[in-house]
């Protein structure tokens, strides 16, 4: 469904990375973790196409984004003021994560942070205990989208965290997010097998943990990202090549999608 927004909170958290809070209520009363919003990302005409966000959590009537500056679409989002103008956005839209898991590990890259904070809040909001999360950026102050408030908050949860960045040296930090997520699929206390990786963030990086979950025999879901002009099935500007031939959209068949449905060879970074 497509709304107009009230902006509530547009702040820098991190370097070049921005929290929104906009009020959706429609939207935010059907979303799901890993479906996302089209919003256009100024009150003007420019630019004309709306850009595609993650749903990164609810609260209430509210809807939050977390966001980072790469062009212009999102450098005039991050000077948009809370105040009495709207926003035009629609959502939710695409299909989210399979959350019927058990002992799920979640997988999150760069600011594929966004919808895994969603996802990792609607589990423990469901009663699951000691989620193993898997969390990589290309240096460590790059993690949890540079927030020091989002580090808190989840370290704080009902987490086991295993971060990997390419900065060595920390407790805790791994090289790569693969050299992470292998103790994280082997490391359940009470030996039960890992039941499903829930991934989101780079191409590369989800063909890497592709790769590792058909290694373990373990079921994977990635967060497909790609460029996306409607949202809505129409442009095919979202087509990502599909296992066995052709393509599938990312804003209808995915976002999220089993990782084994996806040609990763024949994907483009
Ligand atoms: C389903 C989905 C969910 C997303 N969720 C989030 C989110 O929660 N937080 C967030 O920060 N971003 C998210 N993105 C990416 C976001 O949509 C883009 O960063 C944004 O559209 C860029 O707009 P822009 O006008 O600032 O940049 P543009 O001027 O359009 O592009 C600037 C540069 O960024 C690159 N770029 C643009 N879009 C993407 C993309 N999708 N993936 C990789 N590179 C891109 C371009 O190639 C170019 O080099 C998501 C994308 C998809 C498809
Ligand atoms: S974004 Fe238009 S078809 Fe997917």
């Amino acid at each position: 469904m497509s709304d107009w927004a009230a902006i509530k909170e547009n702040k820098q958290v991190g370097e070049g990375v921005y929290r929104l809070r906009l009020t959706a209520p429609a939207i935010a009363a059907q979303a799901q973790p890993g479906q996302f919003i089209m919003l256009r990302v100024s009150h003007g005409l420019d630019p004309l196409l709306a850009r595609p966000f993650s749903i990164h959590g609810v609260d209430g009537d509210d809807l939050l984004i977390l966001y980072k500056v790469v062009g212009k679409g999102t450098r005039l989002l991050s000077m948009v003021r809370p105040g009495n103008k709207t926003l035009s956005l629609w959502g939710p839209l695409g299909r989210g994560f399979n959350l019927d898991v058990k002992r799920p590990v979640l997988v999150a890259g760069g600011m594929g942070i966004a919808p895994i904070v969603f996802l990792a809040d609607t589990l423990l909001n469901q009663g699951r205990k000691k989620l193993a999360f898997v969390h990589g950026a290309v240096t460590g102050k790059a993690l949890f989208g540079g927030s020091e408030e989002l580090r808190t908050t989840l370290l704080g949860r009902d987490l086991e965290p295993y971060l990997a960045s390419e900065v060595e040296g920390e407790e805790r930090y791994y090289g790569l997010i693969g050299v992470a997520l292998e103790p994280a699929l082997s490391s359940f206390p009470d030996s039960s097998p890992c039941g499903g990786v829930l991934a989101c963030g780079p191409l590369p990086m989800l063909k890497a943990v592709a790769q590792i979950c058909a290694r373990h025999k373990v079921p994977c879901q990635v967060s497909l990202e790609a460029p996306m002009a409607c949202g809505l099935g129409a442009c095919l500007g979202c087509v990502i090549p599909a296992a066995g031939g052709g393509y599938v959209r990312a804003c209808q068949e995915g976002p999220v999608m089993d990782a084994a449905l996806v040609d990763w060879e024949r994907t483009k970074p």
